[in-house]
């Protein structure tokens, strides 16, 4: 028997009410059979990347960030934006999980990226800027589809459910479509 899937999901806002975090939660609750997605708390721990720190495998917060990534089969990413590009916070992770270059964590890593946003265009540029930056690192970023939740106070109840028809439809299909993806990554055993 094939052993599940084991996806790390990240979110990129730090906001309590976040709708990505509630985006994440709801891909949790619509994961496919074969696949089980836990949740990384810990990027607001991470020092600002600086190269002076990272040395001899850097804080202790980036060895454990860099340790989570490398034992997951794929990152599942819910970004925000901010100005067009991924939250600060979020871009500081993929920076600590990059270094050092010959043998990040990030290269040849299946991601599927998702975000919401209280805008019209539902984090687009923020995925664009995330996937120009996964171009560097090699990682495997899937192409399709695009989870885009935009005008986000409108497709989520007030307890943070995504309740969006829609929204809940193309993040299945994004999960079922990282397994697919994922499993044809693995080498045979
Ligand atoms: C600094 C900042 C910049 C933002 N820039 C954008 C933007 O470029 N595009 C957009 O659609 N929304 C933008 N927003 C609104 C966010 O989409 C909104 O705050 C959203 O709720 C953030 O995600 P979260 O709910 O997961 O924290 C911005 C918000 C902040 C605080």
């Amino acid at each position: 028997m094939t052993s599940p899937l084991r996806v790390l999901g990240v979110c990129g806002s730090l906001r309590a009410k976040s709708y990505n975090r509630a985006l994440l939660h709801a891909a949790i609750e619509l994961v496919p059979p074969e696949m089980v997605i836990e949740e990384y708390a810990g990027i607001d721990e991470l020092p600002h990347y600086n190269a002076d720190l990272d040395v001899d495998g850097g804080p202790p917060s980036a060895a454990s960030w860099r340790s989570a990534v490398g034992a997951a089969d794929a990152l599942l990413i819910a970004t925000p934006e901010y100005n067009f590009g991924p939250s600060g916070v979020l871009k500081n992770a993929v920076d600590w999980a990059s270094r050092p270059p010959a043998t990040s964590v990030l290269h040849g890593k299946p991601i599927a990226l998702m975000g919401a946003s209280t805008g019209m265009s539902g984090t687009a540029r923020a995925q664009l800027a995330l996937r120009q930056s996964f171009v560097f690192t090699q990682s495997l970023v899937l192409p399709a589809p695009e989870v885009l939740v935009s005008n986000a106070a409108t497709r989520f109840d007030a307890e943070l459910r995504l309740t969006d028809v829609a929204s809940r439809d193309f993040v299945h299909r994004l999960l079922v479509r990282l397994l697919a993806f994922a499993r044809q990554l693995q080498p045979r055993a």
